[in-house]
């Protein structure tokens, strides 16, 4: 796409930005954030904070990943991103994560609406380095009329991904990210973003290094409080712990994709860089169990049969804990040394309260994070402590 439509979409974005703060409504009939009330606090775990890396910013030990927040396919709507976004404060949750492309930028102006009265006491991650399409950007204004389609025809779910994968197309230039930095000022509300990722940069980008030159100048410039890099590959942190001002890395680490085990995050660790960990129920896998795996998602028998296997034994040692897979999936990454921040990726409040409420229970021994260890073939002795 070239760069004009992304400008069209921006301004538009911009001009309803504008037009729903002066009456100060979104235009989805929800001018105050609604908590849910009938939430009983005591049965969710004791939040944790956690500095990030180096940074002053002390973060939630689960944050919410808000990347389907505002987009067609979450159910609800906008209510139902108010109420979940309600629900992790409540429950402590003061780190969120989001990104200028999500929703094609309404979960940024959704999350920016919901946490204006906390501004003090959250914490806002937000990325950019994709280019909008256009496509995605007429897409955004029609999105009532697509979520009803959606409905009527579940099948439609396959157009909207070609949509997104159409998004593909990285930019990574200085003018680019300046401009997607004021647009996320903007549509966040706030003056500063404290942590700025590039989104999934390709290697060559991280090797050559220029675009941290331009990620100081938007630092010194007041634009964001921190950079860091959302790695597409869980090695590419390897090149980030290079760059002496990187805060942070965000990579996807799950019992079922335990690579970043090996090298990521001790070279991370070591470096004191602050550690996001993602697709931590592995985009719903950890959910099911064993026997609801479909072999046509695998590209060999053998790769499906090893993914189950590993999944039964897991499934095994979560009944031992006294938990379900899920809590041992999100326990495990909460206790592993290195990680500042565990995303929870949801848009349904039942669910965030389903996870909060698994996780007070008691932390998993020594004796079980070393097991889990050793059967995901990672080096030993990653836990840290519990003081959960
Ligand atoms: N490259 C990048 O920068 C990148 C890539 C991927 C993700 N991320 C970030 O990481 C966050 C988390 O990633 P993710 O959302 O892919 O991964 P995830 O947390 O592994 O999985 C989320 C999926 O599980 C479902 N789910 C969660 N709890 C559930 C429950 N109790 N019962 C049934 N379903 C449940 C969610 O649906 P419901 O909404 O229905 O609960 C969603 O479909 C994202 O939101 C985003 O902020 C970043």
């Amino acid at each position: 796409m070239g760069a004009w439509p992304a400008r069209v979409a921006d301004l538009l974005i911009d001009i309803q930005c504008r037009v729903n703060a002066a009456f100060n409504d979104d235009g989805w009939g929800a001018p105050t954030l609604q908590r849910p009330r009938s939430v009983v606090q005591r049965n969710w775990c004791k939040m944790e904070y956690l500095r990030l890396g180096k940074s002053e910013l002390k973060v939630s030990a689960l944050g919410l990943g808000c990347s389907r927040l505002g987009s067609v396919t979450q159910a609800g709507g906008e209510q139902a991103a108010f109420r979940v976004i309600g629900c992790a404060l409540d429950a402590g949750i003061n780190f969120f994560d989001t990104a200028d492309i999500y929703g094609q930028g309404t979960s940024e102006v959704l999350l920016g609406k919901a946490v204006k009265a906390h501004r003090d006491k959250v914490v806002l991650a937000t990325k950019a380095g994709y280019c909008l399409s256009a496509m995605g950007g007429l897409a955004k204004h029609f999105k009532p009329l697509l979520r009803r389609l959606l409905r009527v025809r579940p099948g439609f779910s396959k157009s909207i991904q070609k949509v997104r994968a159409a998004q593909a197309r990285q930019d990574f230039s200085t003018p680019y990210l300046a401009a997607r930095i004021e647009a996320s000022l903007r549509r966040l509300r706030v003056e500063t973003l404290d942590l700025f990722y590039l989104h999934n940069p390709p290697a060559d980008v991280l090797e050559r290094g220029e675009v941290f030159e331009a990620l100081e100048t938007f630092k010194r410039q007041g634009k964001l409080r921190h950079y860091g890099v959302s790695c597409l590959a869980a090695e590419d942190a390897l090149l980030c712990v290079k760059q002496p001002g990187v805060a942070a890395v965000q990579f996807e680490i799950s019992l079922l994709k335990p690579e970043a085990l090996a090298q990521a995050l001790p070279a991370s660790r070591a470096k004191d860089l602050g550690v996001v960990a993602r697709q931590a129920l592995a985009g719903g896998l950890l959910l099911g169990s064993a026997a609801e795996l479909h072999p046509e998602a695998y590209a060999s028998r053998e790769q499906f049969e090893a993914e189950q296997s590993r999944l039964a034994q897991l499934e095994k040692l979560a009944a031992e804990t006294g938990g379900s897979l899920a809590r041992l999936a999100l326990q495990f990454l909460r206790q592993l040394d290195g990680i500042s921040s565990v995303l929870i990726g949801t848009t349904n409040t039942g669910h965030l309260q389903q996870h909060l409420a698994a996780l007070a229970g008691p932390p998993l021994s020594p004796d079980h994070l070393a097991r889990i260890l050793a059967l995901l073939g990672a080096p030993p002795a990653q836990g840290r402590p519990p003081s959960i």
